[in-house]
């Protein structure tokens, strides 16, 4: 029995996301939260022929902890999404109070479950999610990634287009964090292994980097990536339930982590990143969730670059959700 919860599942990535996971046949319950229009989408979805039971729920009668209880793994892109004219900070100070809510729940009612925060800004959110379980004493770094799949589905697409590949067979690393100048595509680690020229490299980076503006802009004011994040949600959630359930060896990603999961798997990446509490890194994935970080190493010259550029922005955002938890209570 595999149970998927989502959180903000009636909204923008919230709908589609639900009816990939309903299509995902591992998946054998499919619980959908959000503060409205939950049990439309269930009643909707719940047609569909495929294993999956699909309840939704509201907040009455005790409708998140319901959602919640017997949880394998939850999906939370509950929140707003950046629109024209609003700062980042407006965008924090809503989202930043969503997910320390629902983190209060999980801790309390799914502390085993695996949990993939899609909310934004992802580089402040992992890390407000962190200090609550930890307030409860069940934070276990492991259990707990910052989605950052769409980076890695753009960086396959951009480059594709580039080399005039096929984007399915086209993998770039993307490290970091997971808005604009922290996000790091490690371009010189394509695979297959290819080369760009430096124009090339640097047009890629700020594609990849910047990509949401492009939707956030054709969208003109309607909100931002909802379906392509969708399908990144759905995929790396795929590739939880394949190492957490099917117990497949070898699953590797890129996920926004709390580097305390490298004192349990062995490999320090701290130096590398100045003592960073959380980065987006390469893991495998085992059936306990994040069992080995793989080492940052052999980047260019440009790279390096780029990657002692984003330190400073993605400490302020790390310190910046950490300081929201420490100074609420
Ligand atoms: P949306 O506004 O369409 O949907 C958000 C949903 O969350 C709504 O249905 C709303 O009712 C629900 N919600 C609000 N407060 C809630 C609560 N306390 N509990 C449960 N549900 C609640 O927004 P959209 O476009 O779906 O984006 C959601 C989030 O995902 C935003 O923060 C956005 O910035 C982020 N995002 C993340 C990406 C990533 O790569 N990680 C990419 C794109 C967006």
């Amino acid at each position: 029995m595999v149970k998927a919860v989502v959180l903000g599942a009636a909204g923008g990535i919230g709908q589609p996301l639900s009816l990939l996971l309903k299509l995902n046949h591992d998946i054998t319950e499919l619980a959908l939260y959000d503060i409205v229009n939950s049990q439309g989408v269930a009643a909707d979805l719940a047609h569909i022929d495929t294993p999956a039971k699909v309840t939704g729920y509201l907040p009455p009668n005790n409708g998140l902890q319901s959602a919640l209880t017997g949880a394998h793994l939850i999906l939370i892109p509950a929140g707003v999404p950046r629109k024209p004219g609003m700062t980042r900070d407006d965008l924090f100070k809503i989202n930043a109070g969503i997910v320390k809510d629902l983190a209060a729940s999980i801790a309390q009612n799914a502390p085993k479950a695996f949990v993939l925060i899609i909310s934004n800004p992802v580089n402040s959110t992992v890390p407000i999610f962190a200090e609550v379980l930890k307030k409860y004493k069940v934070f276990d770094p492991k259990r707990l990634m910052g989605v950052t799949t769409l980076d890695l589905v753009r960086a396959s697409t951009f480059a594709s287009e580039v080399l005039g590949a096929d984007p399915r067979e086209v993998r770039v690393p993307v490290i970091g964090g997971h808005s604009g100048v922290t996000i790091i595509p490690l371009l010189s680690q394509a695979k297959p292994s290819c080369t760009f020229t430096q124009d090339q490299i640097e047009t890629l980076t700020n594609r990849i980097q910047f990509g949401g503006d492009e939707v956030v802009k054709a969208k003109d004011g309607s909100g931002s990536a909802t379906l392509s994040m969708a399908h990144a949600g759905a995929r790396f959630a795929s590739r939880i339930l394949d190492a957490t359930i099917k117990k497949a060896p070898g699953i590797t990603e890129c996920c926004y982590i709390n580097l305390d999961a490298d004192e349990k798997c062995g490999i320090q990446i701290k130096n590398t990143t100045e003592n960073l509490e959380y980065f987006s890194v390469s893991v495998e994935l085992g059936p306990e969730g994040i069992s080995k970080i793989y080492p940052i190493e052999n980047l260019s010259r440009y790279e390096e670059k780029l990657l002692k550029d984003a330190i400073p922005e993605l400490r302020g955002n790390i310190t910046k959700g950490i300081t929201f938890i420490s100074e609420d209570s």
